[in-house]
């Protein structure tokens, strides 16, 4: 008898083009984007976090006479629909067509900066596009230079969007970056609390990668590596933010992306999505809140968590929930609910069995 063949469709993923890694790296950007220069109107625009305005390395952002700059703050809110829509709508207006966009930042800047790239390219607005393979044509040549490490947004196939209706991804291979330019000495001067959080960002992906259906020999070797890596960043003698440790995590960063994208990340993620979809709270800073209460899913992940977080004494909030009306705990629980891939990969077939709005609500509660 010939056994039943299991149905299953393997990711085929698409990396990054190009990678630089190293000190100092930074000074080869106007060399890497001189052979794209000739491009369409012959012109980059460069989105940079307004963080680095008044900065040193405002003035080491290599910009000609031609070029845009523009400085983006991403304190008050995660990367919308409307945003990338308005800036596309501007540049194309002022100048047309770039030969490329180049984000210096954190995550939320690699979002603006390859969902700008694809929006160049596509008519209507972005909410369109907001799902799997929905992008209709390539977008421009699109460079990313991480200045804080851990969301893995720059070797990830999405592009994180906030809608009116969803938070989820432009997500394609036309996505990922063309370049990326890893110079750890970019993220030095991270606030301690936000290089905790986003570091964090990186070792609950693994945790998440590994533990669910979708893991395999490939997502596990790259997720093994980066809690490694993680480990000797935030746990021991030798942690904190010096620059060996900063070279670290600038790769754990990158694998743990890696993992995750021929994995799938899980409960932590699809909470964090509703948490953030309805009060706007930071992707990382969000994980961190919602991974100190998923003991029942992640014991042992979790565990190790909660020793980084004493080692160094994060001050993690609690009660947040008591201010939350069950109308707000509603909602968020209706948007994590509805990111079913992740809850395939954590739970498995029957995961609506196990996951229900109540059993979510309960959890938003715990916060
Ligand atoms: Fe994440």
């Amino acid at each position: 008898m010939v056994a039943a063949q299991t149905q299953t469709t393997h990711k085929n993923f698409k990396g990054i083009e190009k990678t630089v890694f190293g000190r100092g790296s930074f000074s080869q950007l106007d060399e890497i984007l001189a052979p794209r220069r000739g491009d369409n109107e012959g012109y980059f625009v460069f989105i940079v976090d307004n963080y680095f305005k008044g900065k040193p390395l405002e003035e080491r952002v290599p910009v000609h006479a031609e070029d845009l700059t523009y400085y983006i703050s991403v304190e008050e809110h995660e990367p919308t629909t409307e945003q990338i829509d308005q800036l596309r709508d501007e540049i194309l207006a002022k100048k047309g067509l770039p030969s490329g966009v180049v984000g210096i930042g954190g995550g939320s800047i690699m979002d603006i900066a390859k969902a700008l790239s694809l929006m160049l390219t596509n008519e209507g607005s972005s909410t369109l596009y907001q799902g799997l393979n929905l992008i209709k044509k390539p977008g421009v040549y699109h460079v990313g230079v991480p200045t804080i490490s851990g969301t893995g947004a720059e070797v990830s196939m999405t592009a994180v969007l906030t809608g009116p209706v969803k938070k989820l991804g432009l997500k394609c291979e036309w996505t990922v970056f063309n370049q990326v330019v890893l110079d750890p000495e970019l993220i030095a001067s991270v606030p301690r609390n936000w290089w905790f959080y986003t570091g964090m960002d990186t070792y609950i992906h693994c945790v998440e990668s590994e533990n669910g259906r979708m893991n395999n020999a490939y997502s596990h070797a790259y997720a093994e590596q980066a809690m490694k890596l993680c480990r000797e960043v935030y746990l021991g003698e030798q942690s904190g933010q010096t620059p060996e440790n900063d070279d670290k995590l600038m790769v754990a960063s990158l694998m743990g992306g890696l993992s995750l994208t021929y994995s799938e990340v899980g409960v932590c993620h699809a909470l964090s999505y509703g948490l953030s979809k309805i009060l706007g709270t930071r992707h990382c800073y969000a994980n961190c809140l919602i991974m100190n209460h998923l003991e029942d899913y992640y014991p042992e992940g979790v565990a190790e968590f909660k020793q980084m977080v004493a080692y160094h004494q994060i001050d993690l909030p609690q009660g947040l929930a008591n201010e939350w009306d069950d109308e707000t705990i509603t909602k968020m629980a209706h948007v994590s609910y509805n990111l079913p891939h992740m809850w395939l990969h954590a739970i498995g077939d029957n995961w609506q069995e196990v996951i229900t709005i109540d059993v979510l609500k309960d959890l938003f509660r715990r916060l």
